[in-house]
């Protein structure tokens, strides 16, 4: 087998790759194939950053390479989304109409959701928080759960780049509402127009990705999440990080300036 001398991680990409059920089911369910031992210590990281700045794709890459567990919110609005509708309890239903409009779900549904996942935060791999927290309140209480826990942060990536790149990124993308994977229209085209490589189902552009709930997204980055900055800032855990470029440069950014 070819391997990799100057990232000796990617090497792990070739390792089957551990599924995230206990992070998107809750409650009792447990990860089929649990993450693989990290090369090194475990990362816990944040990746911070506007709507469609590339964080998902990022978490991907660092979740594959570093073997950290990919943890998003949006993912368990989503994931909820697909499950039949008596399963879903009215705070999740609830949690998915703020979602369809673009904005914040509630500070109290997110972190009932996160609170009942403490062994996600525990993983043996570390973790890659996206998309959480996104307010200040909700920092302030991933900070007790971690207390309790004993984990301190190793970094908190701030991914940027200018609107323009970002609605580009936005407006191209396309999701398969099966197995969850990203593509976009010019920058990771499938190789079957409409079609994901992964599972062979439709793609379809997200809900919220519509230029109206794009407008809501955006301002609430700017006025919940953007506070964030400063507030790790104080704490010294920021690392801004250019998002532009291929998914691959990003990454190769984020591994030599951050992640040493
Ligand atoms: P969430 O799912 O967290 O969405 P988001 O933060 O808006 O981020 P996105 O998933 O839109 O973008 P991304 O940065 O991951 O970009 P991606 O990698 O896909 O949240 C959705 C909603 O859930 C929220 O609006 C809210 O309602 C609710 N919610 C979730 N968490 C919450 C919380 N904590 N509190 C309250 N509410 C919460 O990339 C975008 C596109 O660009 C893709 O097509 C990709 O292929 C392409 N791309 C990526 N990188 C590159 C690159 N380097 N070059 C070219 N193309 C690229």
């Amino acid at each position: 087998m070819k391997t990799n001398r100057f990232f000796p991680e990617i090497n792990a990409g070739m390792m089957p790759k551990h599924d995230r059920t206990a992070w998107l089911k809750g409650g009792n369910a447990q990860c089929l194939t649990p993450p693989r031992k990290p090369l090194g210590n475990a990362w816990h990281l944040i990746l911070l950053g506007a709507p469609g700045v590339g964080k998902g794709t990022q978490a991907e890459l660092l979740s594959e390479r570093l073997a950290c567990c990919h943890l998003s919110t949006g993912d368990i609005f989503r994931a909820a989304k697909s499950c039949i509708e008596k399963d879903q309890t009215p705070a999740l239903q609830n949690a998915l109409d703020y979602m369809k409009r673009g904005e914040l779900v509630p500070d109290g549904t997110v972190l009932q959701l996160v609170a009942e996942r403490p062994r996600c935060l525990r993983c043996s791999g570390g973790f890659l928080l996206d998309g959480f927290p996104r307010t200040i309140a909700q920092a302030e209480a991933l900070e007790v759960l971690l207390k309790k826990e004993n984990i301190r942060l190793t970094a908190v990536l701030d991914y940027e780049l200018p609107l323009e790149k970002i609605i580009a990124r936005i407006s191209g993308r396309r999701v398969c509402p099966g197995c969850k994977a990203v593509f976009h229209v010019a920058t990771r085209r499938p190789k079957i127009e409409g079609v994901c490589d992964q599972c062979g189902g439709e793609l379809v552009q997200r809900e919220d990705d519509r230029p109206e709930a794009v407008k809501v997204r955006m301002h609430a980055y700017e006025e919940s999440t953007r506070p964030l900055i400063e507030f790790y800032q104080k704490q010294r855990l920021l690392i801004p990080v250019d998002a532009d470029g291929s998914p691959e440069d990003v990454y190769r950014r984020t591994r030599l300036r951050a992640l040493k």
